[in-house]
């Protein structure tokens, strides 16, 4: 793969007709620019189109731009028309484009450019930062992101993977906390960013069936579990910790696991897992169990250690004195990280497997 400017190539015209395979409206408004001629007097003359390629197949693509759809405006430069084909998408596509960026604005001694675009949680991850509300042309609210412009080193920190933990215990300091505190501190030294959510007390209610959330793509109980989702989406990675209340995991967790899983819609195939479990005497593995059925249904990749993931103690004090326990969690947190990395380079090479959807049995109505 690699990328070129539209506007040095020899085969424009193979590369509009690439365009114009975009089904995209932004895509066929670019296409209406570019076979008119008009794309300059729309976006500024020294704008760029950038072309992430791979042979005679365009791949992903996006300005860089003097002048987006935010007029008139002292902001500039701007990021616009991002686009990637179905068929490629969650290979970071628009990652490459926006390191060819980087190199671009820094050879021109610009510090930041501007992204206006209705989506969320898309830019955030590419280190892009949230810089408020601004109206369109067409008089639309628009959200407007900052991308800052990374040397090569800077710009492998802002792409640090990242893992979610959420510990189910309503106990934020307690057993659970103590094993997961042990992997956050291996995460550190891999170089893999942590956000930890304590359940804690909250009051969780569990999943009523009533699929809105196909409709939504949210729940309807707007609590932890919708605030949860978004930062699942931008993580590489997620460790469910529970403490073991009668051989299961406890209750509240597995009402937020259930809707979380039921309601976020976004694609979580090949963000690792892992499930950890504190106990004072019994019921671990049968815990385990249950919290990795929710990565196994969601083509989530299970991290494993070197003994199945769990800790022992009625108190964290209990937990530190256990030394096996905790050589687990390293070791867990170790290949974690790993398995994150070696990911997102086959991700790059290989792109991520196509997943078949459709067919759905259910016997009650006979198909
Ligand atoms: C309601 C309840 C049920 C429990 N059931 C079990 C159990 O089945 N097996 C067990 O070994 N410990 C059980 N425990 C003890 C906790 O699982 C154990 O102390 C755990 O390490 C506490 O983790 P935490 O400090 O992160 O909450 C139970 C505790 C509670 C409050």
């Amino acid at each position: 793969m690699k990328v070129i400017n539209f506007f040095e190539s020899e085969v424009r015209q193979h590369w509009l007709d690439e365009i114009a395979r975009c089904e995209w409206g932004g895509g066929k408004f670019l296409y209406s620019l570019l076979s008119e001629g008009t794309f300059f007097d729309a976006v500024g003359e020294r704008s760029k189109l950038l072309l992430l390629v791979e042979g005679d197949e365009l791949i992903s693509f996006c300005t860089y731009a003097e002048k987006d759809d935010i007029q008139p405006t002292k902001l500039t430069p701007w990021i616009g028309f991002v686009y990637t084909y179905p068929k490629h998408r969650g290979k970071r596509c628009v990652g490459r484009l926006f390191e060819h960026i980087d190199s671009i604005a820094e050879s021109e001694g610009v510090d930041k450019a501007y992204i206006s675009t209705n989506h969320r949680g898309l830019y955030e991850k590419y280190g892009c930062e949230y810089f408020g509300e601004l109206t369109d042309i067409h008089g639309e609210p628009s959200r407007i992101y900052v991308k800052n412009i990374n040397t090569k080193k800077e710009f492998n920190a802002m792409s640090k993977p990242k893992v979610l933990l959420i510990n189910g215990s309503p106990r934020s300091n307690g057993c659970t906390a103590t094993a997961l505190e042990e992997m956050i501190n291996t995460f550190r030294e891999e170089g893999v960013e942590t956000e930890l959510i304590n359940i804690g007390t909250a009051d969780i209610r569990g999943c009523i069936a009533c699929n809105k959330c196909f409709e939504l793509g949210r729940c309807v109980f707007d609590d932890l579990v919708n605030s949860i989702a978004p930062l699942f989406e931008q993580a590489d990675g997620l460790v469910i910790g529970s403490p073991v209340y009668y051989s299961s995991p406890n209750g509240s967790l597995i009402s937020l696991l259930d809707r979380l899983f039921h309601s976020a819609r976004f694609p979580k195939h090949f963000k690792v897992g892992a499930a950890i479990v504190s106990c004072r005497r019994g019921g671990n593995t049968a815990s385990f169990d249950v919290l990795n059925k929710y990565f196994s249904i969601s083509s989530m990749p299970i991290a494993s250690s070197t003994y199945w993931n769990q800790v022992h103690g009625f108190t964290a004090e209990d937990v530190k004195k256990d030394a096996e326990g905790l050589q687990t969690m390293r070791n867990l947190a170790r290949n974690m990280a790993f398995m994150i990395k070696a990911f997102a380079d086959a991700k790059e090479k290989y792109g991520l497997p196509a997943i078949e959807r459709g067919a759905f049995t259910s016997f009650g109505d006979g198909k």
